[in-house]
C-alpha cells in the first residue's frame, strides 16, 4: 500500500463463499468457516495497520437460522472460541471489539462472552472490529424505530441514526462481498446509502490483503459526487 492513496474510515464486508471454498476442495462446510474465521483476523489487523477506523464485517444474519441445525451449532461455537482466542490479540493491536444485530437470541454463554469482549477492549483507540451477528438491517431499523418511539424523538435522520445498531459509526465507504453473489442480503441498507460497491469473485477464505489494497486503490480512482456535480 502506497503512503498517497486516501484510505477510507469505513469499510463492510459481506464475507460470503465459506461452503463453495469447503466443497471445492472436498471438505465440509464447516472447514470452510474456520478458514474464514483466520481471514477474519488477518484482515483485521492489517486494517489497523494501514488506519482504518471501522471494520463492519458479516458473520451471521437474521437469515442464517434457517440452515441446518448442526451448522448453526458450529458458527455459535465457532464464534464463542474465536472471541475468546481474540482478546490477546484484540488488546496488543490496540482494536477495538463491538457487536450490531439482536444478540437476545443467543445463548446466555455467548452473549457473555460478547459482552466481556467489548468492555474489555472498550479502551482501544485503534481499529474498531465491528461483527454482525444475527444481524438484519430490517430488523436493525424496526428496533431503532420502537426506540424512537419509546424515547418520544422527533423522527429526523439524526434520530434514527442515533437509535441504530452502529450508532456513532459513520456511514460505510466501501461495501465488499466476496464470492460473487451480487446482493446485499440485509446489510447495513442505512449505512451503505452512498457507499463504493465492490463484488469479487474470490471465496472469503481465499480473500488476501492484496486483493484488499487493489480495491482501496480503485475506490481512490472513484468521484464521490453524494449528489453534487
Ligand atoms: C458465509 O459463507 C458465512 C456465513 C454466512 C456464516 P457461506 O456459508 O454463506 O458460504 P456459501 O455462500 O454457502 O459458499
Ligand atoms: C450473507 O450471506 C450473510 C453472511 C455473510 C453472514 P448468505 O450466504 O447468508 O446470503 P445469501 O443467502 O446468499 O443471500
Ligand atoms: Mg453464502
Amino acid at each position: 500500500m502506497t503512503n498517497e492513496l486516501k484510505i477510507p474510515t469505513h469499510i463492510a464486508i459481506i464475507m460470503d463463499g465459506n461452503g463453495r471454498w469447503a466443497k471445492s476442495k472436498g471438505l465440509k462446510r464447516t472447514a470452510g468457516h474456520e478458514e474464514g474465521a483466520k481471514v477474519v483476523r488477518s484482515i483485521t489487523k492489517y486494517c489497523n495497520n494501514i488506519g482504518v477506523k471501522f471494520l463492519t464485517l458479516y458473520a451471521f444474519s437474521t437469515e442464517n437460522w434457517k440452515r441446518p441445525k448442526l451448522e448453526v451449532e458450529f458458527l455459535m461455537k465457532l464464534l464463542d472460541k474465536y472471541l475468546k482466542n481474540e482478546l490477546e490479540v484484540y488488546l496488543k493491536n490496540n482494536v477495538r471489539f463491538k457487536a450490531i444485530g439482536d444478540l437476545s437470541r443467543f445463548s446466555k454463554k455467548l452473549q457473555e462472552t460478547i459482552k466481556t469482549t467489548e468492555e474489555k477492549t472498550s479502551k482501544s483507540t485503534g481499529l474498531t472490529q465491528v461483527l454482525a451477528l444475527n444481524y438484519g438491517s430490517k430488523d436493525e431499523i424496526i428496533r431503532a424505530i420502537k426506540k424512537l418511539n419509546e424515547k418520544a424523538l422527533d423522527v429526523t435522520e439524526e434520530n434514527l441514526e442515533s437509535c441504530l445498531d452502529t450508532a456513532g459509526i459513520p456511514d460505510v465507504d466501501i461495501m465488499i462481498r466476496t464470492s460473487g453473489e451480487v446482493r446485499l442480503s440485509n446489510y447495513l441498507l442505512w449505512q451503505n446509502a452512498y457507499a463504493e460497491m465492490f463484488f469479487t469473485q474470490t471465496y472469503w477464505p481465499d480473500f488476501t490483503k492484496h486483493e484488499l489494497d487493489d480495491i482501496i486503490s480503485d475506490f481512490n480512482s472513484r468521484e464521490r459526487r453524494f449528489g453534487a456535480i
